[in-house]
């Protein structure tokens, strides 16, 4: 039991007809609800520029909705940042320059106030294939290992809720599959809230247990689809292959502008 916090217990996310309009008018989002139950990993694939970083940036807390709200077992998302217990790994990973690999993962420990753990540490670097680059600063790093210890970052405090923005979007195509297979362990036994913003409707569909489609921007949402897959999923279904098939059918629909709901209004 981790009884020291509320590591293992993953967090309700709340997001209730939230719309972004950024400063210069750029529409990002528009009225976008959803609920995201603890414990369960989601998916959120649309088309590029349709408002998925900005939904994780407000969801944790980074970025304040036009409209609308935003609550995270029905408080403020700072709250739970303040406590350490939110982790995103972004999409551009933002590694300190001047740290190595190992500092920068252990700078997530810092920030959230735990103890120094030097095994997790290295356990980790070794999962995201990292071995031997410990001590390696990120100017010494490819784009993908950059993403991989971020990932790493991420994952080392045991998270309550975790923000993916396109983790594996660098990352070789056998690396992406490794990653896809081994991590979601790492947090779905933590009982961690997980959100993946992807572009791989078959990762998407491997990894979570919804997938929410957005329309193209302003974003709202226009298909969420339960994935019913048992776990652990293997390569290839034709189940898989069927609800691979629904999310891009919703993907389509959306960019022809013909998805349920999107001309209401
Ligand atoms: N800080 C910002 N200031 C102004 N406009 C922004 C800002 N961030 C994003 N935008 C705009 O909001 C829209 C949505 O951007 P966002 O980054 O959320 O898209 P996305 O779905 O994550 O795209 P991608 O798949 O390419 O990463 C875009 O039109 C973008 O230009
Ligand atoms: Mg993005």
């Amino acid at each position: 039991m981790d009884a020291d916090r509320g590591v293992g217990v993953g967090v309700a996310v709340e997001v209730a007809v939230a719309t972004k309009v950024y400063a210069g008018g750029t529409d990002a989002l528009q009225a976008t609800s959803l609920t995201l139950e603890a414990g369960r990993t989601t998916a959120l694939v649309g088309p590029s520029g349709c408002g998925k970083s900005t939904l994780l940036r407000m969801i944790a807390g980074l970025e304040a909705p036009t409209a609308g709200r935003v609550t995270l077992d029905g408080e403020a998302p700072e709250v739970l940042q303040r406590r350490g217990e939110l982790a995103v790994a972004f999409q551009d990973p933002s590694l300190l320059p001047w740290r190595s690999v190992a500092q920068n993962i252990e700078l997530a420990l810092d920030l959230a106030r735990l103890p120094r753990n030097d095994d997790r540490v290295a356990e980790l670097i070794a999962l995201v294939g990292l071995d031997g680059f410990a001590t390696a600063t990120p100017a010494e790093l490819s784009g993908g290992m950059r993403q991989r210890a971020a990932i790493a970052r991420a994952l080392v405090t045991a998270p309550r809720l975790l923000l993916l923005d396109e983790p594996f979007g660098a990352v070789d195509e056998l690396t992406r599959h490794e990653l896809a297979r081994e991590l979601p362990a790492l947090w779905e036994g933590g009982g961690t809230t997980t959100l993946l913003v992807t572009h791989s409707v078959a990762e998407a569909v491997r990894l979570a247990d919804r997938v929410i489609v957005l329309s193209p921007r302003p974003g709202r949402v226009i298909a969420d689809i339960p994935i019913t897959l048992t776990r652990p999923r293997g390569a290839e279904s034709a189940e898989a292959a069927a609800l691979e098939r629904t999310v891009r059918d919703a993907l389509e629909a959306g960019r022809a502008g013909t998805a349920a709901g999107q001309n209401a209004g």
